[in-house]
């Protein structure tokens, strides 16, 4: 039994690689802020879950500040971490056009206050969550770790290479074993409601207009929130420092999700096509041949199945999700 530091264990992927951690018979300390990023009902919700389980703490800090996370690693973190998992962030692409610093203080400040950390206290491991918007629209797909990641589109996306960058740089003083791993539009049960699955979802269920931005023929290699989980906590092993795709090697159009959920839903989507956003990236397509060498990874939930399970969960919550406010 080890024990981690989860960050943003109150977010999506978060909750899930604490569960994940838990369930394999580790101890969590998980610390959010309960940012007002989205509705904090989901969070709630996803933290009770974990606190169901004797081996989870959770402490509420923000990760920008950097006196509370010294605090952290003085008062609270006993026995010492074998890994700080960095999930914490701000992480809507559109929305980091409108408040640049909000990102930039928890992607970045937030995730040096936790290499500091790593540091001072010989922390063996560090893993980043970053992201696959940081291929932007000049590099050939599939996209591979090594390609040019100079020219982000989003604020959000330059936030991340902020925080890649760090972490090399920590890896390169300190020796510190650090795994970026570039995430490709995670999706599932209790997502984000920023995103578009979710707000599919919900929008066909309740009948309400479907705001599609574009034609809906971009596409994204949409990744199952469990295979997410999974490959997280396999990159949890010494290798240096890497830059990993997870993704599901299966791109898919935004209209074609918006099928498969009328299908699931019984409904038909009322349909209203708005402006593409400057800041989205026209498609994502991950080469997972590096996940798949170093983390003997592959992802399991084929897009059709991780639809049914986020309809299903919809369905069996609906009665509170359907009037959280949407971001
Ligand atoms: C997602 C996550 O939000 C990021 O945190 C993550 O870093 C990124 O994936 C990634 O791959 O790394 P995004 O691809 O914008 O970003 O994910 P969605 O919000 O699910 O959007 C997918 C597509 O649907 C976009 O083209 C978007 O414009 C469109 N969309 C979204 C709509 O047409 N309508 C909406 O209401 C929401």
């Amino acid at each position: 039994m080890a024990q981690y530091l989860v960050t943003g264990a109150a977010g999506f992927i978060g909750s899930a690689v604490a569960q994940l951690l838990l369930e394999q018979g580790h101890q969590v300390i998980g610390v959010d802020n309960f940012s007002e990023a989205y509705a904090p009902e989901l969070k709630a919700w996803r933290v009770q879950r974990l606190q169901a389980h004797p081996r989870f703490r959770f402490v509420r800090l923000d990760i920008a500040k950097r006196d509370e996370v010294a605090a952290l690693f003085r008062e609270m973190v006993r026995p010492a971490v074998e890994a700080i998992l960095n999930l914490a962030a701000w992480a809507g692409v559109r929305r980091s056009v409108e408040n640049p610093w909000i990102y930039y203080e928890t992607n970045v400040t937030g995730t040096l206050n936790l290499l500091e950390m790593a540091r001072s206290y010989r922390v063996p491991k560090f893993v980043l969550a970053s992201t696959s918007s940081l291929y932007g629209k000049h590099n050939p797909m599939p996209y591979r770790e090594d390609a040019n990641t100079d020219r982000p589109l989003s604020p959000y996306a330059a936030s991340k290479k902020a925080a890649e960058a760090l972490c090399y740089t920590y890896h390169y003083l300190h020796d510190l074993d650090v795994t970026v791993l570039r995430y490709f539009t995670v999706y599932g049960p209790a997502g984000r409601p920023d995103m578009s699955i979710f707000r599919f979802i919900r929008w066909i269920a309740e009948g309400e207009p479907v705001r599609i931005y574009g034609d809906g023929t971009q596409k994204r290699d949409f990744t199952y929130v469990e295979d997410i989980a999974r490959g997280t906590v396999a990159a949890l092993r010494p290798l240096g420092y890497e830059v990993i795709n997870l993704g599901n090697d299966r791109p898919v159009s935004v209209n074609r999700v918006i099928e498969l959920i009328e299908g699931y839903l019984g409904r038909k989507a009322r349909r209203v096509y708005e402006d593409a956003h400057p800041a989205d990236v026209p498609a994502t397509w991950a080469d997972i041949s590096k996940a798949r060498r170093l983390l003997d990874w592959e992802p399991n939930v084929s897009i059709e199945n991780g639809i049914k399970k986020t309809v299903e969960w919809y369905k069996e919550n609906r009665e509170w999700v359907h009037q959280l406010p949407l971001p």
